[in-house]
């Protein structure tokens, strides 16, 4: 921005020329993250598994004057989560924030579980985090600055019956936040874990009437999330104010889980 005499007029945007990597940007959290930190002035570098997928994300951020660009890439397949993290590097040549969102279910109970059902949360929601985290680690330990956010869930907090296999994922990915958060400390390199609690998108769109009744039963709020609860908190843990908070779970679900 200018004034009428050409000057620069500093901005008051906090993450003004920082590059945020959001995996799952095309949509629910992940949109609302990629939003809430373009909002703040990060040009944001958009990962899903399908270009289309991610067009509406683009063109909100674009249409508020911001900049994103879409990357394609399925988060668990680590030789190609390395060439992406190349291509994003060609484009933007920094990369400050790395937010792990992508995540999937596969519910059931252990019994009927598949090792397919297993694997392909495991591989999606941890090993998906593992992927990117380490080669932008890499280039966040030469930068010696990063914020690193993954997203878990209550659920990895507290188990569910019908969900061993992304209570395992989302677990792990606890103890994986916070291993990361010691080894980069000294590089000063955050890295922290979101838990959110029961949050109004696609994942969670087909819960019947009765469940979402028993639920609100469980949260002292008294209402469902929405991402925007999640992304304002992702937008905090990115900004100055919390350049010392580093190995923490922020619960986000209304009281759920005290
Ligand atoms: N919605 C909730 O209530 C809730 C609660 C707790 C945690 N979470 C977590 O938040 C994250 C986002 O959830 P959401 O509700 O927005 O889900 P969603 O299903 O609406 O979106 C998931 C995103 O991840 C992407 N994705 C899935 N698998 C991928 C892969 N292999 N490679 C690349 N991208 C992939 C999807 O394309 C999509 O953009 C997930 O990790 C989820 O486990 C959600």
């Amino acid at each position: 921005m200018t004034t009428s005499l050409n000057i620069p007029v500093p901005s008051t945007k906090s993450l003004t020329n920082q590059v945020a990597l959001v995996t799952g940007a095309s949509r629910g959290l992940g949109k609302a993250i990629a939003l809430a930190l373009a909002q703040e002035g990060a040009s944001i570098a958009a990962v899903a598994r399908s270009e289309d997928a991610l067009k509406e994300t683009l063109a909100a951020i674009r249409a508020a004057g911001g900049v994103a660009e879409p990357f394609v890439v399925d988060v668990a397949d680590g030789a190609a989560v390395e060439a992406t993290v190349e291509k994003i590097m060609a484009r933007f040549e920094h990369i400050d924030i790395l937010v792990n969102n992508a995540g999937v279910t596969r519910d059931g109970l252990l019994a009927r579980m598949t090792s397919e059902a297993w694997d392909i949360v495991i591989n999606t929601n941890l090993k998906g985090a593992f992927n990117f985290t380490k080669p932008v680690g890499r280039l966040m330990v030469k930068q010696r600055a990063g914020r690193i956010i993954n997203i878990s869930s209550v659920i990895g907090l507290m188990g569910n019956a019908g969900q061993a296999n992304y209570a395992a994922s989302k677990a792990g990915l606890i103890g994986f936040t916070k291993s990361v958060a010691r080894e980069f400390a000294s590089r000063g390199i955050t890295c922290n874990v979101i838990c959110p609690g029961f949050i109004e998108t696609d994942m969670t769109k087909d819960l019947s009437d009765d469940l979402r009744k028993k639920l609100l039963e469980r949260i002292p709020l008294q209402r469902l999330g929405q991402p925007e609860d999640v992304a304002g908190v992702a937008a905090f843990l990115c900004s100055a104010a919390a350049s010392y908070i580093t190995g923490q779970i922020l619960t986000v679900d209304g009281g759920m889980v005290m």
